[in-house]
């Protein structure tokens, strides 16, 4: 009774929470109390300490509330492409799907950080209408290897795009007053033993490549928060690494945020602690536990847990549920299929177009390949949206008035009926789908033929759909698999004998290899995966309603050996399936240093990832130029001018529209280095501008602006960023491959 009436006297005279007496509620906090704020709540309860059931269904994690100092609980859900939470909940028929947007890859395939801060715009609202403070994503990290299971959340291979992509999707997502979490730091290329590789990498491909994207991000946006990754960095675990979180993201880069471990990463807590990562999620009993016996113990300061206790809280003041928000559960899903459709138009890449297209819906289409009647939206794992549906292309070709070639029609509609069920059956066995079950490809020869007799053109689409905690096999998911190069062959064979023309749609999450059959196609377009709208915008850029204006945001090679990181990266094999006991798991704190590319990567290939290998030391191993995309219409660019500005230039290009289309154009600036001080790439870029839409003989000027810090550097040497004296070509140019116009500067 005592005890109660003491309690209670407590509650009534003790302050809550406000922006402004931070520092005086952590020192009224116990340190019990303070470990369940930064360990979060997990999948099991701490019986007694401020244990909430608030979170939303099917979110990733929460915070514990501390009710008596009005510290609430925030909720954490995924993911990159919009907000992954569970579509029903017991006891109500209410539905809670979210938009699927397109996939981080083809977020950047549209060259327009405006366009993708709208994309962030409209899932930042579906965040805060749904009950949730922080969304898990943007997820940044850089393209290395075309198989890593991930990429289709990230962006790029290179960092200045991913880097402009990602603070404008943070800035679109937190304008709502709702968090962005910028993931995964860093260095994170591989799913492979995704807890325990080590990425050994050197400091200056991390300064100028691996961290360079996150520099961009913070420097410009200033998330809310971050999200280390799993890996070994030069053996320490990213989130237990002081010289990564607290002297580069804070010293150098001046983050201001709170940062978060991924669930479950990491080893030491008390490490991580110390090293600047305040929030451990997802949380459990036994990091709740370590973290108190480390203090305890005297092997974590007190003032390293007030630190990030005031870290957290200073995250939890900016959140909805701090601010009392009344959710309504019913977000404008309309409204935002709209943004996902506006924004996918944008990323479709146009590859290769020999007359072809655009067509129209006049005539009739021969569409093949069972991807066009069972479209991919996106990827697996926690960067995949429960979205309310999906447009196929069958579908998005008949709301375009588009006729379809009836035997193939009806054949494909039968067939995937079974397909689909026998999908179905087997993707209800795996709780967490990584593999989800495709239609098997089928070669219908005699109705190909009649189709070539009848139809005036053919569409064949390939699709690949991968993600989270598995790398890609190259035999099965970056080459074309033996069906469907014989449906290819099948096709194209019967259609261009006869004069009529074959596209192909490759609904990817990451490139696949292109050179070796592409001269079966008179067209090739990547849609990537574009979200529950891909139907229909695939039908619009077929029929010209759309001119394609996506530029690739990474290197196609030719062949996958042609890779800078081919001999340092895992390779996975169907005809040997993955099995999870291949992950090599710790023993006790030791680190296991015995397999190549399982313990431990060596990125080999330093700062030479993507174009800048390619262009310096392998240009004819490429089938497609990084930034490269055709359009419908052509542009004619003059009058370069290199103007200096306020710590650097002001670079301006006069683009024209001299084709017949409306069309928008991108306008890619690199930089040429002198490279006598130390090797540099044969060209990087530094900036990018997408015009508006320009109407035939329409003339704009961009504008892009590089800084003189741009051009330097990391010197290993002296351990800072060096700018070289000398001439620096500034190149305008449409990819990392084409001559483009040229201007020195002198530093
Ligand atoms: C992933 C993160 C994700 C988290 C929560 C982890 O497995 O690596 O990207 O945000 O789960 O779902």
């Amino acid at each position: 009774m005592l005890t109660l009436m003491l309690a209670a006297a407590i509650a009534a005279s003790s302050p809550v929470l406000r922006p402004d007496n931070i520092p005086e509620i952590v020192s009224l906090l116990t340190l019990e109390e303070k470990a369940a704020i930064l360990v979060g709540c997990g999948s099991t309860a701490f019986d007694g300490i401020g244990r909430n059931d608030v979170g939303v269904k099917g979110s990733a994690g929460a915070t514990h509330a501390i009710p008596r100092l009005g510290i609430p609980s925030i909720v954490l859900a995924d993911g990159p492409a919009g907000l992954r939470i569970d579509p029903t909940r017991p006891g109500t028929d209410k539905t809670f799907y979210c938009t699927g947007f397109p996939i981080g890859t083809m977020l950047a395939s549209t060259w327009n950080p405006g366009l993708v801060r709208e994309a962030g715009q409209a899932m930042g609202n579906e965040v805060l209408e749904y009950g949730v403070d922080v969304l898990l994503g943007p997820g940044v990290n850089i393209h290395r290897n075309p198989l890593c299971g991930r990429n289709f959340e990230y962006y790029s291979e290179d960092p200045v795009l991913a880097g402009e992509t990602a603070a404008a999707m943070v800035d679109g997502i937190e304008s709502n007053g709702v968090g962005a979490c910028v993931k995964h730091f860093a260095v994170n290329n591989q799913e492979l033993n995704r807890l325990h590789n080590d990425a050994r990498v050197s400091r200056r491909a991390l300064r100028e490549i691996y961290l360079k994207v996150f520099e961009i991000a913070v420097r410009k946006s200033q998330p809310w928060t971050l999200m280390t990754s799993y890996n070994y960095i030069n053996g320490t675990h990213a989130s237990e690494a002081p010289w990564l979180l607290t002297d580069i993201l804070r010293g150098d880069w001046g983050f201001e945020g709170t940062v978060m471990t991924d669930w479950g990463g990491g080893y030491d807590t008390a490490a991580q602690i110390h090293a600047g990562n305040e929030l451990i999620q997802s949380g459990s009993d036994a990091r709740y536990n370590a973290l108190i016996s480390a203090v305890k113990e005297g092997r974590l300061s007190m003032a390293d847990v007030d630190r990030s206790v005031t870290r957290a809280l200073e995250l939890i003041v900016k959140c909805p549920a701090y601010r009392g928000y009344k959710h309504s559960d019913a977000p404008d899903l309309e409204a935002h299929a709209a943004v996902c459709r506006k924004v996918a138009d944008e990323g479709v890449v146009l590859l290769k177009n020999e007359g072809a297209l655009p067509f129209g819906p006049s005539g009739t289409t021969a569409l093949l390949g069972v991807t066009s009647y069972a479209f991919i939206a996106g990827g697996t794992g926690s960067g995949d949206v429960h979205r309310p549906y999906v447009v196929d292309l069958q579908q998005g070709l008949a709301d375009e008035g588009f006729t379809l070639e009836g035997g193939l029609d009806q054949f494909y509609t039968a067939y995937m009926q079974d397909e689909r069920w026998r999908c179905a059956m087997v993707d209800g066995k795996n709780s967490w789908v990584i593999d989800r079950e495709r239609p098997i490809e089928v070669v219908p020869v005699d109705l190909i033929r009649a189709a070539a007799e009848s139809a005036d053109r053919a569409v064949v689409t390939f699709g690949r759909v991968f993600g989270e905690g598995k790398d890609r096999d190259l035999y099965h998911s970056y080459l074309l698999q033996d069906r469907e190069l014989q449906l290819l062959r099948e096709t194209s064979q019967a259609f261009r004998s006869r004069g009529k023309k074959v596209t192909v749609i490759l609904n990817i999450g990451g490139v696949v290899e292109v050179d070796s059959w592409k001269d079966l196609a008179d067209a090739i377009i990547i849609c990537w995966q574009p979200g529950e709208e891909g139907g229909h915008t695939v039908a619009s850029v077929l029929s010209g309603e759309v001119n394609p204006s996506g530029r690739l945001p990474m290197t196609i090679s030719r062949r996958y050996e042609d890779e800078p990181s081919a001999s340092n990266f895992p390779l996975i094999y169907a005809d040997k399936p993955f099995n999870y006991s291949f992950y090599r798991r710790l023993e006790g704190n030791k680190k296991d240093y015995t397999v190549k590319d399982i313990d431990y990567t060596d990125y080999e290939e330093d700062i030479w990832v993507g174009y800048r290998y390619f262009c310096t030391k392998a240009p004819r191993r490429v089938a497609y130029p990084f930034g490269y995309g055709l359009s419908y219409t052509s542009f004619k660019w003059k009058n370069m001018k290199v103007e200096e500005a306020e710590g650097g230039w002001k670079v301006r290009v006069d683009v024209t529209n001299t084709g017949k289309r409306a069309g928008k154009d991108v306008v890619e600036l690199y930089v040429s280095a002198p490279g006598k001080d130390m090797e540099k790439p044969a060209r990087e870029l530094k900036a990018f501008a997408k015009t508006p839409e320009l109407q035939p003989g329409e003339t704009c000027t961009v504008e892009m602006t590089l800084a003189e810090s741009d051009l330097a550097s990391w010197s290993e040497a002296s351990g800072a960023w060096v700018t070289e004296k000398g001439r620096y070509r500034l190149i305008a140019a449409r990819n990392a491959a084409d001559r483009g116009l040229r201007r020195k500067i002198r530093i």
